[in-house]
C-alpha cells in the first residue's frame, strides 16, 4: 500500500532520540526523522498509532534558519550513524540536552535539577572504535554503515567522526578486506597511531586462503594496521600480527599505561570525553568522602565495571573497592592489572551476572559507603529497588547511556529516600542524538 504524504508540517522541537516533533492536522504528535526545529516539511508517514505517528522528511519546503552546510557525504546519502550534520554544534547541544532533560522529567515525574553540560572538545575524529558492515547487493560488495532504521548499506570511504587512524586503515586495507566477503568489521585504535581490525564473518561465510595471504602480505607492508583477527560462525579464529591494544587506549587512567590488553572489549567510544567523565566521578567521591576530617577511606562497590575504567581512579580514594562485571575477559584484564601493582591490594574484581536479581541482592548485601554503576542501555531497575532498603551506603553515582531508563530508576531511588544532588550530560557522541548522563545521589 502506498504511504501517505502530509504536507506543510512545522517541526516545533526536537524529541528525545533525535527526531523532529510536529503535529498532524488531527492533533496527533508526528515524529519526523531528519526534521529540524524551524523546518517546514512534507512528510512520508511510515507508522500510525492512536496517539502518534512516525514519518520521514520527503522534502524540506522551508528550511530551518539553523540549518548549515553538511560536512559528511555519507550523511547526505542517508547514513544512520549521525543525526546532526545539518546544524552547528552549539545548536545540536541545546536541542538534544533539552530533549533528554524533558524526557527525564516526564518519565521520572521528579523536580530535576538544572543539568550540568559537558560538551565534547571536538566533533571530528573522536570515535576510537567503528564497525563497518560489508554485505553483498547483487554482484556488488558494499561496505559502510547502515541507513537509519534499516539494514541498507550506505557506502563510507571516510567517516568524519572516526579517528583519523581508522580512516587511514580503511583506505590502506579496503581492497584486501573486500576479499573476506560478508562481515562486520570492527576497527579500533590500539595506541601510538595503530589500529587493530576484528573481522566477524556472517554465518556461512568462510575465509579463503587467497584472502588470508593478501591480508598477511598487506600487514607486512602496512603502516597503520597492526593486527587482524578473523572469526567465523564455527568459532574458528585466525590471528594475523599483533591484535592487542594498550591499556591507555581502553581505560581513562590505567595504573599501567603500556600494558597490552585484548581488543574487542567494551570501551567508551570517545577517549577525551571519557577522561572528563571518569575525573568527574572521582571528584564527586573525593568531595563527599575526602578531606582531613572525612574518617576512614570509603568502601566502594562498583557494578558493570568493565575492565576497570572507573575503578582504578576511584581505588586511589577507597579503603576497599570491589568491581562486579559480566564479562569474564574484562574481569581477567582488570585483575591482571591489580596483580601487577603493589598499591592495589585493596581492589578486586569478580564476574557476576547482574541481570539475576539474587546476584544483585547478594553483591549489595555487605555494608559499603558508595555505589557506582554504569549499566548497559536498559538500566538497572533491580539495583534501584535493592538500594531503597535499609543500607549503609551514602552516595550513588549512576552513569547511564540511556536517559529514559535512568529517569525510571531515579524515580525509584528518589521516592525511596535518595536525594538527587546533581545531574550531568556528557557529550560522548557529537553529531548523534546520544548523551551520557550521570546522576549523583546522596542519603544521610
Ligand atoms: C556501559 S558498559 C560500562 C563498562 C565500564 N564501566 C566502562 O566504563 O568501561 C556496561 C558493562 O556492563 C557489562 N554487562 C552487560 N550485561 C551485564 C550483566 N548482565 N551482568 C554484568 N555485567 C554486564 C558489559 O560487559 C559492560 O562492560
Amino acid at each position: 500500500m502506498a504511504r501517505r504524504t502530509v504536507r506543510g508540517i512545522e517541526i516545533e522541537k526536537l524529541a528525545h532520540g533525535g527526531d523532529g516533533l510536529g503535529y498532524l492536522p488531527d492533533g496527533r504528535v508526528l515524529f519526523v526523522k531528519d526534521g529540524l526545529p524551524g523546518d517546514i516539511v512534507d512528510v512520508e508517514v511510515v507508522k500510525e498509532k492512536k496517539s502518534f505517528a512516525r514519518g520521514r522528511v520527503k522534502e524540506v519546503t522551508t528550511p530551518s534558519k539553523h540549518r548549515v552546510a553538511v560536512q559528511c557525504e555519507a550523511f547526505e546519502n542517508g547514513c544512520g550513524g549521525c543525526q546532526f550534520w545539518g546544524v552547528g554544534y552549539d545548536q545540536e547541544m541545546e536541542w538534544k540536552v533539552q530533549a533528554a532533560w524533558e524526557a527525564m522529567k516526564r518519565i521520572s515525574k521528579l523536580d530535576l535539577p538544572e543539568p550540568r553540560v559537558e560538551k565534547a572538545p571536538t566533533i571530528f575524529h573522536y570515535r576510537n572504535r567503528v564497525i563497518f558492515h560489508q554485505r553483498r547487493e547483487g554482484d556488488d560488495l558494499r561496505r559502510g554503515f547502515f541507513a537509519a532504521r534499516s539494514r541498507k548499506i550506505i557506502d563510507v570511504q571516510r567517516c568524519p567522526v572516526a579517528d583519523k587512524a581508522i580512516n587511514e586503515a580503511i583506505e590502506e586495507f579496503g581492497g584486501p578486506l573486500s576479499m573476506v566477503g560478508k562481515a562486520d568489521i570492527m576497527m579500533e585504535t590500539a595506541g601510538d597511531g595503530g589500529v587493530v581490525v576484528l573481522v566477524e564473518l556472517l554465518p556461512g561465510e568462510r575465509i579463503s586462503h587467497d584472502a588470508l595471504n593478501e591480508l598477511s602480505r598487506r600487514l607486512e607492508q602496512g603502516v597503520v594496521v597492526r593486527g587482524i583477527e578473523i572469526l567465523d560462525d564455527r568459532g574458528k579464529y585466525f590471528i594475523l600480527g599483533d591484535t592487542t591494544v594498550a591499556a591507555s587506549e581502553l581505560l581513562a587512567r590505567p595504573p599501567l599505561e603500556s600494558m597490552q590488553m585484548k581488543a574487542g572489549r567494551f570501551r567508551q567510544a570517545n577517549s577525551e570525553v571519557n577522561r572528563k567523565l571518569v575525573d568527574y566521578v572521582r571528584d564527586a567521591v573525593e568531595e563527599k568522602f575526602g578531606g582531613d576530617d572525612a574518617g576512614p577511606a570509603p568502601r566502594i562497590v562498583e557494578l558493570y565495571c568493565g575492565s576497570g575504567n572507573f575503578s582504578f581512579p576511584l581505588a586511589e580514594l577507597a579503603g576497599e573497592l570491589v568491581g562486579y562485571e559480566g564479562s569474564s575477559a574484562a574481569v581477567e584484564a582488570a585483575s591482571q592489572m591489580v596483580e601487577m601493582d603493589d598499591e592495589m591490594t585493596h581492589v578486586h574484581f569478580e564476574v557476576a551476572d547482574l541481570s539475576e536479581i539474587e546476584v544483585v541482592s547478594q553483591v549489595l548485601s555487605e555494608p559499603f559507603d558508595i555505589l557506582v554503576l554504569d549499566p548497559p542501555r536498559d538500566g538497572a531497575p533491580e539495583v534501584a529497588e535493592e538500594m531503597i532498603g535499609d543500607h549503609s551506603a551514602r552516595q550513588i553515582i549512576y552513569v547511564s547511556c540511556d536517559a529514559a531508563c535512568l529517569a525510571r530508576d531515579l524515580k525509584t531511588l528518589c521516592l525511596g529516600g535518595w536525594k538527587l544532588e546533581e545531574l550531568s550530560f556528557f557529550d560522548m557522541f557529537p553529531r548523534t542524538a546520544h548523551l551520557e548522563t550521570v546522576a549523583i545521589l546522596t542519603r544521610d
